[in-house]
């Protein structure tokens, strides 16, 4: 089933977008007709998104820089919208991560998570605010279950996806004057994708996809369709929202503490 938007000649500009979800998100939209902007680190994951995207006769531009780096963000804006003109949909999904507690993290293996994920997403949408079209851009950040749901070992990837989350909101309210909306997506366990492989041991992956509610890992397609949507017409009322697409997975979390507080309700204690 494909969801029938076309974005012709918008320009939509995915930041981490060369490989894993973001990767997905990209080649959703340049299925559709869009001007799609890719940029990452390395210089050939840049290239090899760039050469598989412009299979889908989209036009594609693709640029190096690490989000940790304010002004090479700023240049990789530049060159995107010298080509394409303003940005109509920008999607910041840049992550590191890995697992570690707390106990045994350097200072600097907690700053590198922060830097990327979270400073990276400011540094991504503010280096974009003087490109983005006004009225009209949409901005879709990468959030993940972490920034709600307390999880052993991802205190750095905890505490930076709260931030974005929060940072998602506040952008929302400041630049919903300039007609730009700010949303986020958080995405339960995406099977295939490098985040996936990093955190579920191959030993556990059965017991961790009977945990999701719809008893199945989500696909980089559950996640491109969200954001689709997102940066749609269909969406022109949504705006400082953190959407969970996981299954349900989100819910789940909750629900042995509200039983348990159910129980003492129960209880009449
Ligand atoms: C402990 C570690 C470590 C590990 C790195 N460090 N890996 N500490 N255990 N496994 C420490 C290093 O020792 C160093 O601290 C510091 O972190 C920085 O490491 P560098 O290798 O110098 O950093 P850098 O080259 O910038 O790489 C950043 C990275 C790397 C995050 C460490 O993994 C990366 O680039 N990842 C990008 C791809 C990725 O992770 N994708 C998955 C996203 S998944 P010292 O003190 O030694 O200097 C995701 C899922 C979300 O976000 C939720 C899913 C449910
Ligand atoms: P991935 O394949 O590792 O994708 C990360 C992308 O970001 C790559 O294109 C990478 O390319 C780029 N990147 C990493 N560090 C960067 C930096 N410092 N500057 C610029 N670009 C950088 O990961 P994924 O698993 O698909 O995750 C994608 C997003 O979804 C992340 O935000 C992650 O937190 C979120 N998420 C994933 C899952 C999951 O199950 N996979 C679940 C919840 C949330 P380079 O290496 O070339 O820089």
């Amino acid at each position: 089933m494909q969801i029938d938007i076309d974005f012709g000649k918008s320009h939509v500009f995915v930041f981490g977008g060369t490989s894993g979800i973001n990767y997905g998100i990209a080649e959703a939209f340049a299925q559709r007709c869009a001007y799609v902007s890719v940029a990452s680190r390395k210089r050939e994951n840049v290239d090899a998104a760039v050469t598989t995207l412009a299979g889908h006769r989209a036009q594609v531009r693709g640029m190096c820089a690490d989000v940790r780096d304010f002004d090479a963000v700023g240049a990789a804006f530049e060159d995107a919208v010298s080509q394409f003109g303003p940005i109509d949909v920008l999607i910041s999904g840049a992550a590191g991560n890995f697992l570690c507690e707390a106990s045994s993290m350097s200072a600097n293996g907690f700053r590198a998570v922060v830097d990327i994920d979270l400073i990276g997403s400011f540094n991504v949408m503010r280096q974009a605010y003087p490109h983005l079209r006004k009225p009209g851009a949409s901005i879709v950040n990468i959030s993940a279950p972490q920034a709600t749901v307390p999880m052993r070992y991802q205190a750095h990837a905890a505490a930076a996806k709260a931030g974005i989350d929060q940072l998602t909101r506040v952008l929302a309210l400041e630049w919903g004057a300039d007609g730009i909306r700010v949303n986020a997506i958080s995405p339960g366990p995406i099977d295939g994708t490098e985040g996936f492989r990093k955190l579920i041991a191959r030993s556990e992956l059965a017991s961790a996809e009977a945990a999701v509610p719809l008893r199945r890992f989500g696909s980089t397609d559950d996640i491109a369709n969200l954001a689709l949507f997102l940066a749609s017409p269909y969406a022109s009322y949504v705006s400082g929202a953190v959407i969970p697409c996981d299954g349900g997975g989100a819910i789940d979390s909750v629900k042995p503490a509200l039983e348990r507080a159910g129980a003492l309700m129960t209880s009449g204690t």
